[in-house]
């Protein structure tokens, strides 16, 4: 009965999602476990396209739990908003098909506007954050002042909490030069939520603790990327909760012998939305025509994404960071028609090569990338299914990336669609 983790191994946006719900056939509970809605995982199915920030991608498919972890940060106006919306589709969410953990952490409308005014104040060292309250939201729970769901839901105790933290919260609000809040304009819009939101709380790692004695197979979905991680990512330009594998046992409560498969999702070059190190970055021409061919824009704030080429060294620190038993490689018909592939096999720091990303600020900021290019193809390969189906220079470059990276390429996408994809492992077996 394995239990698989699905992570991002770049800087987010690389396909969780398609991934996810192409997997989710296999499995019986489908678990968010960090982030918040931050995230914007797209699923395309029978062309038509679904943005989810919150809810677990595995919501598409009939018979299926799906789980809010207590890792995970809610804002309630866009999960009931979300809801909404998968209903206008003829999928109910209500009615036993997710639950939402009691001890998840509420956004509350100051986060956003701290996230903002924040943001503004570093000015020319802005993270770029998604303005969605991530930041100040985790910041609570660690300082042991967080509202979590459980308090949400009963009126009487969230006034009482929001009445509790104001004081403080309009101090740092008009300290940083930003609008105060009155209990009223906290508490009324969040009302209606609650109320919708109250039957889905419950004790989500007790019910994740059954499914797994039954047998269950248990598909945990990660948000951003491996290089976003609070600890392993390029920080301070990183989000603010832990994103490798580790995290899926926290994030959603159960013990992590419970975890048998770690799959990292990879695109066959790279992205990254925000600022902060990126060493394949391309700039002018030739990175604008990778970000029209990849449409790289953001899922959730439709930010331009920056785009660069395959980095081995930050694949290899992502197989070491989560324990990847397997990679799957996304947006490889992206690359179509390039007359030559590059593809970033180590980096050169101060006139020496190394393998590995560095783990300190200073020596990322200098590393230079190098290159080997390979032969690329042309020809759509949309319409590939089988591995054999791909051109063999496609296929020389999934295997080289393999046999730099150390890990192996269990799936490959080659289009945004659920069946747009050659399953070469299936992690469920
Ligand atoms: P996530 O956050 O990791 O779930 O990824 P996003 O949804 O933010 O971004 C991935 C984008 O690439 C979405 O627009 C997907 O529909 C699209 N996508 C996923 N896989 C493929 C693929 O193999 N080829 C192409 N062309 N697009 C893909
Ligand atoms: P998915 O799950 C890409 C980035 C932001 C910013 C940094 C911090 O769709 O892959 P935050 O709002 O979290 O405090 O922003 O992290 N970021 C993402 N980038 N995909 C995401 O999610 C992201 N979630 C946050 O752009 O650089
Ligand atoms: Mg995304």
């Amino acid at each position: 009965m394995p239990n698989v983790v699905i992570v991002g191994a770049q800087w987010g946006d690389e396909g969780k999602g398609k991934v996810v719900d192409l997997f989710t056939e296999f499995a019986d509970v489908v678990v968010r476990f960090q982030g918040g809605n931050n995230a914007g995982h797209t699923l395309v199915v029978d062309g038509d396209t679904t943005i989810l920030h919150l809810i677990p991608s595995g919501i598409l498919h009939q018979g299926k739990t799906t789980v809010i972890g207590n890792g995970v940060v809610i804002d309630p106006l866009v999960l009931v908003e979300e809801m909404d919306l998968l209903a206008r589709k003829g999928l109910e969410v209500e009615g036993g098909r997710m639950v939402v953990s009691r001890k998840a952490h509420v956004i509350m409308p100051w986060h956003k506007r701290l996230d903002l005014l924040r943001e503004r104040r570093r000015a020319k060292a802005a993270i770029g954050t998604t303005g969605r309250g991530i930041g100040p939201t985790y910041e609570d729970k660690a300082a042991r002042q967080g509202i979590r769901v459980e308090e949400l839901v009963q009126p009487d105790i969230f006034r009482a909490r929001v009445e509790s933290r104001l004081d403080e919260v309009n101090d740092v609000l008009r300290g940083l030069g930003g609008d105060s809040f009155t209990v009223d304009e906290v508490v009324k819009p969040y009302a209606a939520a609650a109320e919708r939101l109250r039957p889905l709380a419950a004790d989500a790692a007790l019910l994740l603790h059954e499914r797994i004695v039954d047998g269950a197979n248990i598909l945990f979905e990660g948000a951003q990327g491996t290089q976003l991680d609070l600890d392993h990512g390029t920080y301070p330009y990183v989000t603010s909760s832990n994103t490798v594998a580790g995290n899926a046992a926290i994030g959603a409560g159960i013990g992590p012998t419970v975890i048998d498969e770690v799959v990292g999702i990879s695109k066959a070059y790279t992205t990254r939305v925000g600022a902060g190190p990126f060493p394949t970055e391309i700039f002018g021409h030739d990175g604008e025509a990778l970000r029209e061919a990849g449409s790289e824009y953001g899922a959730t704030t439709g930010r331009p994404r920056r785009c660069g080429w395959f980095d081995v060294p930050v694949l290899r620190y992502a197989a070491r960071a989560n324990g990847l038993t397997g990679v799957a490689l996304t947006k490889l018909d992206v690359l179509t028609g390039l007359e030559k592939v590059p593809i970033c096999t180590a980096y050169r720091l101060d006139g020496e090569i190394i393998q590995r990303f560095p783990d300190d600020q200073a020596s990322l900021q200098r590393v230079e990338p190098v290159y080997e290019t390979m032969p690329g193809w042309s020809g759509s390969i949309r319409t590939a299914r089988s591995y054999a189906d791909l051109p063999v220079q496609a296929r020389n470059y999934v295997e080289r990336i393999e046999e730099l990276g150390g890990v192996q390429v269990v799936l490959v996408s080659v289009g945004p669609g659920r069946d747009d994809t050659i399953v070469r492992s299936n992690p469920f077996g």
